[in-house]
């Protein structure tokens, strides 16, 4: 197989520049034992299950670095429980969601999830942190928001720590942490993103960045941009999209249903739309009945993360847990259009090698210089 070198390839010594998020831990460790890094999202575990779901990542990898990412997002209540600011539940938002629940006849949810039984607090992100802390993860991304203090804690475990971004604003705010690599995040992305295109923040970003190692990400999905990327001076990419049509999450601890596969597996790059209507902030997800209904100009505003949560989690649940259509949805970037069909993950990860070589060897334009 093509080995594709960067530097920061090099010092993780993997074969392939590409970081894949997934919040299985097969797909995780399928992407690092096909040559790129597999990055484990540990936000929906709760501190006491993080040290096991690490375990068994690692089980998988023998010594393979593995990676991990955490959000720690400003501004959630300190001393807050799920059950007072369900109780305290503006009754609008609560009207609005019980309608929808009537409207789509959604059965009641059986099973405890991250959505519908966590609330997001300082004290669940230090027990996370405190379990990666203590762990042999090599590598510590952080999604949305850090504190410098995690960030040197970790580092001074011999981690290596960077920080997801979606604007130069956000780079700006992180100057004065010292983070060993930055991943550029255009608004193509799924899940929680910006507004600036991938093709535009990337190379203002590497400029910004000086030295400091820059990862794509953001509607990758095809080899060709692999090569655009690393044209553009990032030293690898980062993708999450990708990996929702892995053959190993039908076997794995976060298993995606067919009724929901055959929505991804049908969007086009057109089919996603970005929504507060999940967690509160804005989130891009394969379009459906449930990114409508919160655009729709009669829904009430979407509450703050993590209030919007505590609202809408029970239904999450059952949406997920009932396949219930047309609301079904899951997070999901504008490059879901290069995901048609299963496969399994080395195959994934062939195809991308194989089509970043192509890129990075036959330039369209020959150059003449004079
Ligand atoms: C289903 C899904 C869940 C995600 N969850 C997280 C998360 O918990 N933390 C995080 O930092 N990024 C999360 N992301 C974003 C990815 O880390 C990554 O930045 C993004 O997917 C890249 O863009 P792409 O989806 O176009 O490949 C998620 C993405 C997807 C598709």
């Amino acid at each position: 197989m093509v080995k594709i070198r960067t530097k920061l390839a090099e010092r993780l010594g993997i074969d392939l520049p590409i970081f894949g998020f997934s919040h299985s831990v097969d797909v995780t460790a399928a992407i690092t034992n096909s040559g790129g890094l597999g990055v484990y999202g540990i936000a929906h575990d709760p501190p006491d299950a993080v040290p096991g779901k690490l375990a068994a990542i690692r089980k998988l990898l023998g010594d393979r670095p593995l990676g991990i990412d955490i959000m720690m997002p400003k501004g959630m209540p300190e001393d807050e429980t799920l059950e007072n600011v369900r109780a305290n539940l503006p009754g609008e938002q609560v009207a609005y969601v019980a309608g929808l629940t009537e409207k789509y006849q959604v059965p009641a949810s059986t099973k405890k999830t991250f959505f519908n039984s966590v609330l997001r607090t300082p004290s669940y992100f230090e027990g996370q942190l405190q379990a990666l802390l203590a762990s042999d993860t090599d590598l510590v991304a952080f999604g949305v928001g850090l504190t410098p203090d995690a960030v040197s804690r970790l580092q001074a475990q011999g981690k290596l720590v960077g920080a997801l971004i979606g604007s130069p604003h956000h780079f700006d705010a992180y100057r004065g942490v010292d983070l060993d690599f930055i991943v550029a995040q255009g608004t193509e992305a799924g899940a929680h993103t910006g507004q600036i295109g991938t093709m535009v923040m990337v190379p203002e970003i590497v400029q910004m960045a000086g030295d400091l190692p820059v990862l794509a990400a953001g509607g990758i999905g095809h080899g060709s941009q692999i090569a655009a990327a690393l044209s553009m001076g990032a030293q690898g990419v980062w993708l999450g999209t990708t990996w929702l049509s892995a053959s190993e999450h039908g076997h794995g601890d976060h298993a995606i249903g067919d009724k929901l596969r055959a929505k991804l597996f049908a969007a086009g790059s057109g089919d996603t739309a970005i929504t507060k209507g999940s967690s509160g902030k804005p989130q891009r997800q394969v379009r459906s009945a449930w990114t409508e209904a919160w655009a729709d100009p009669n829904a009430p505003p979407p509450l703050k993360m993590p209030f919007q949560h505590a609202l809408v989690g029970e239904l999450l649940t059952a949406i997920d847990e009932h396949e219930v259509d047309p609301l079904l949805h899951s997070p999901a970037g504008q490059g879901v259009v290069w995901s048609k069909a299963e496969r399994s993950v080395p195959e994934i990860m062939d195809d991308l090698a194989e089509q970043t070589a192509i890129g990075l060897k036959q330039g369209i334009a020959t150059l003449e210089e004079g």
